[in-house]
């Protein structure tokens, strides 16, 4: 059969509210124009994040009632910890409440001025993680990474030789270890190849550096290194999986995206001076080396989920839906960040909005068509999450003015969260988003008329500009 179905069926549903223009249309405006801003009920589609919006399945609720709930040694957490190793091949597993928690403790440790620390692409809470700790954080993409158009089968790739660049450069005794983020979230959910991780960590072996990876997104990565990489469509998931594992040194997961979890996160170690002081840092900050920040019913869910997200017809289901709205958003003419990623669509906001300058937040402008017309919540991740005023701008009522720092791309990303939403659900967004490009050009830009000195996306207030302003 051609047509790829969602694995599953539904025993528990959770309802959605439609709400009218006139409604969304004075939501939008009590919001500010910020979706972070809009209650969820009051949205239709939620695409803002995949991170710990998934559904669980029967068997992690069965999970979550045989929790055990012991404050030491408790019988989730050896559960856990078997299925972890057996599907990573670390033995040293501490559990964390999320993701940034297992990067916090790891910078703290390697981190520190001076230190210079290469990624693929930095996750921001990694970066920001890293930079806490007075380190530096580098970002080596390949260069195709930056065209959007740019159909490279793994976009998520190092690039190599800017690596030997760099250690020739800051001294491998100034480097800590060397990150690969899989997949690359920042640089579009793209994949990383299994050679370039070959490539990476016998690069990482001439200097003795240890190679770490942020492997959030795992499975989706095996996924598209068996679909995509040379020799690999025989191979199964796991056995994909093993080996990105078997060349990490060490592992931070936040279990919110492939650990099919709303809450969780981990911290895989190999060497032991570092898993003692990350066990005592875990003890001091988030909880004892059993349960880490989590209770003993989080670790069932998390043991039952890391099993299902390497199921092939799972991941069939999952990486198709995506690339399903990728296909039908570019045969509308929508211009997308190209392939489609594992875990979300990228509008490209600058080419769908040319007559809004980036000081006008294109991404913006059609983050709030979505909503206005369809209820849709995406995110904008460009000027507005990534840019700064200059120094000189006071950061009250003024518009944000032409001059800023502004990131490289104007993007709206459309991000799905796991088993919660169906074919149909998706046919809606493309309905709702060929709506938002036939309307293309009459699209308002904003400014900005309140600008939070840190994070500003997630509060920051804008007012909508007149037509051709
Ligand atoms: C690649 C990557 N690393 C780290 C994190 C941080 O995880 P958490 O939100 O669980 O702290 C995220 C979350 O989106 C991510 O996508």
């Amino acid at each position: 059969m051609k047509t790829i179905i969602e694995p599953f069926r539904i025993k528990s549903v959770e309802p959605i509210r439609m709400t009218t223009r006139e409604q969304r249309e004075r939501i939008l405006r009590e919001a500010h124009f910020n979706l972070f801003l809009v209650p969820a009920q009051d949205v239709l589609i939620d695409l803002l994040t995949d991170s710990g919006t998934g559904a669980m399945s029967s068997e992690q609720w069965a999970g979550i009632m045989r929790g055990d709930e012991s404050y030491a040694g408790a019988t989730s957490f050896f559960r856990f910890q078997e299925r972890i190793t057996e599907l990573t091949g670390f033995d040293h597993v501490l559990p964390t409440h999320q993701g940034r928690a297992s990067e916090r403790i790891l910078f703290e440790l390697v981190g520190g001025p001076g230190k210079v620390v290469p990624n693929n692409a930095h996750f921001d809470t990694t970066r920001a993680n890293v930079e806490h700790s007075g380190a530096r954080a580098v970002d080596l993409p390949i260069p195709e990474a930056a065209d959007p158009a740019n159909r490279h089968p793994f976009k998520g790739n190092m690039d190599v030789a800017a690596l030997r660049r760099l250690i020739t450069e800051v001294g491998a005794e100034r480097i800590p270890l060397v990150m690969v983020t899989i997949t690359n979230n920042s640089g579009g959910g793209q994949p990383v190849s299994l050679e370039n991780l070959r490539a990476v960590k016998a690069v990482c072996r001439e200097h003795g550096l240890p190679l770490f990876l942020d492997a959030c997104r795992f499975s989706e990565n095996a996924y598209f290194i068996k679909r995509r990489e040379p020799g690999m469509a025989d191979r199964s998931i796991r056995e994909i999986v093993h080996e990105v594992f078997a060349l990490a040194d060490g592992v931070t997961i936040s279990a919110k995206k492939d650990g099919l979890v709303n809450i969780g996160g981990l911290l895989l170690l190999r060497d032991e001076k570092l898993l003692h002081a990350a066990s005592n840092l875990l003890i001091l900050t988030e909880g004892f080396i059993t349960y880490g920040g989590l209770a003993g019913r989080d670790l069932e869910a998390m043991a039952q989920g890391f099993e299902e997200v390497v199921q092939e017809d799972y991941l069939a289901y999952r990486i198709r839906s995506v690339e399903y709205l990728g296909e039908k958003l570019t045969a509308l003419g929508i211009p997308i960040v190209q392939p489609p990623g594992g875990h979300a669509i990228y509008i490209d906001a600058a080419a769908l909005c040319p007559r809004i300058p980036a000081h006008q937040f294109p991404g913006q402008a059609v983050v709030c068509a979505l909503y206005r017309v369809g209820g849709i919540r995406s995110v904008e991740i460009g000027s507005v999450m990534f840019g700064a005023a200059p120094p000189s701008t006071a950061r009250t009522s003024e518009s944000v003015s032409p001059g800023a720092v502004r990131p490289r791309l104007e993007l709206v990303r459309l991000a799905m969260p796991r088993r919660v939403y169906t074919q149909s659900h998706i046919d809606y967004v493309i309905e709702a988003a060929a709506e938002v490009f036939a309307q293309r050009n009459a699209l308002r830009g904003l400014r900005m008329t309140y600008e939070p000195p840190v994070l500003r996306h997630f509060t920051a207030r804008f007012a909508e500009l007149e037509p051709g302003a």
